[in-house]
């Protein structure tokens, strides 16, 4: 039985891995003028020996030289500790990471000096395609004490994107981070696609794809199985579009937390379209917490076409997150919610209140719609039959309705 099901998982996997190899190659410019394979400096690939050394020098080598450079590597299992691939890269047009093996993380915490296992950043024009990127991350999990405490030691993430412009992320995989599967830090047009990410439902803080401080992001066709978000965009954000995402288990999509740090940057302009939500905590969220120490914008957000399936808050707007028992103390939000769009979301629900908006009484939420929500419980005593009436939560803030609305629109 067991056999069984190995072998069509295999056959699945080859079946995924060659239609993604035939989209990344489309990714990857004809006219490379130079290729640098981690193997020929050194690389063993045998999943035991240190290859970091080697994949440094490899990436020096290829950032160093000039035009539109490769830095392939082969298939096989490489064994790495932290990976700094870091630019400028003076006269390298593009910068392409062919990846055809899996890189798995060092589980020694005392090798990071920063938490990033593998750093891209200050370069223009990167590419990395294919590969997986495994953080061995159940070792580390129980040393994770941010969930419960505030002033925390951060765990690495797996792969982090800092300063880069003009960036193409295709086809890659993140398994079992030690915190963030990916976090995009202060990028210029980011353009991300056919990702897969996954870590139990129960690893802390294994957010799939953390954003903040971007301009110009564009992530679509992910899916998503993790122990927090499956997507979250911080503060600082503009223009990001995230389409066709499968998230489960998981947090959720959301656009927070916000307004935990001084002068935080605004988000402006987030579109979230043709997204499936399954089994997660939540579906589309904003949070935001209490006692923000300044004042920050949080605003033009579309959620469009959602499915839901037995999903336990499918549509929340929090602004008094705070996730610790003690929190200094309660003054409202100081994040201004304006402009919100939810449309045409339906499917099921796990929590008859299936639509909260629990704005700041300092900072009411302004013109927030609602147009065709359609959810049906499915929760304790749920199904055909059922009594129980769905019902949505408004506090400081009033909603336009429009279309179908179930549960009933506030009042
Ligand atoms: C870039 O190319 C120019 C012209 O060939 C050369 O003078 C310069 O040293 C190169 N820069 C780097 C960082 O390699
Ligand atoms: C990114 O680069 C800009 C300009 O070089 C710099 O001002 C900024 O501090 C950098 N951001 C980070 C996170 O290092
Ligand atoms: C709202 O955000 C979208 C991007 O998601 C952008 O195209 C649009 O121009 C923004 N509208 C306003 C009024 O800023």
């Amino acid at each position: 039985m067991e056999q069984k099901l190995c072998f069509l998982f295999f056959f699945l996997f080859s079946l995924l891995t060659s239609s993604l190899v035939a989209v990344d190659s489309r990714r990857i410019p004809a006219n490379i003028t130079h290729t640098f394979n981690v193997k020929k400096f050194g690389a063993r690939g045998n999943g035991r020996t240190d290859d970091s050394k080697a994949f440094i020098e490899a990436w020096r080598a290829a950032c160093g030289s000039y035009g539109a450079v490769r830095l392939e590597i082969p298939s096989g299992t490489y064994f790495v500790g932290p990976l700094k691939f870091n630019g400028p890269c003076t006269n390298v047009s593009s910068i392409t990471v062919q990846l055809q093996g899996t890189l798995k993380a060092t589980t020694d915490l005392n090798k990071f000096k920063n938490p990033h296992w593998v750093e891209f950043g200050w370069v223009n024009g990167l590419i990395v395609t294919g590969g997986i990127f495994d953080g061995q991350g159940a070792v580390s999990w129980p040393f994770n004490k941010c969930p419960k405490q505030m002033h925390c030691k951060v765990l690495p993430t797996n792969i982090l994107f800092v300063n880069t412009t003009n960036t193409v992320a295709a086809g890659i995989t993140s398994i079992n981070s030690k915190f963030f599967h990916i976090a995009i830090l202060s990028c210029t047009n980011f353009k991300g696609s056919n990702i897969k990410i996954r870590a139990p439902k129960n690893s802390p803080n294994t957010d799939g794809i953390h954003l903040e401080h971007n301009s110009v992001v564009t992530l679509s066709h992910l899916t998503i199985g993790t122990g927090d978000d499956c997507v979250s965009i911080g503060q600082g954000n503009s223009d990001v579009t995230l389409t066709k995402i499968k998230c489960g288990p998981g947090h959720g999509i959301s656009v927070g937390s916000l307004g935990r740090y001084k002068d935080e940057g605004d988000v402006r302009g987030v579109l979230v379209r043709d997204c499936t939500l399954t089994g997660t905590t939540n579906g589309v969220r904003i949070k935001t917490w209490q006692n923000s120490p300044s004042p920050s914008t949080a605003s033009n957000f579309t959620f469009d076409n959602i499915l839901m399936n037995d999903v336990d808050n499918p549509i929340i707007i929090d602004q008094h997150y705070c996730p610790y028992s003690k929190c200094d103390s309660s003054a409202p939000s100081r994040v201004k919610i304006r402009d919100i769009k939810f449309r045409n979301i339906r499917g099921t629900t796990m929590n008859p209140e299936a639509v909260s908006l629990l704005c700041s009484q300092g900072m009411p939420c302004k013109d927030v719609t609602l147009q065709d929500v359609s959810l049906k419980y499915v929760g304790e005593g749920g199904g055909v039959g059922a009594t129980t009436i769905l019902n949505s939560k408004c506090f400081n803030v009033k909603p336009t309705f429009s279309g179908t609305q179930y549960p009933p629109p506030c009042r």
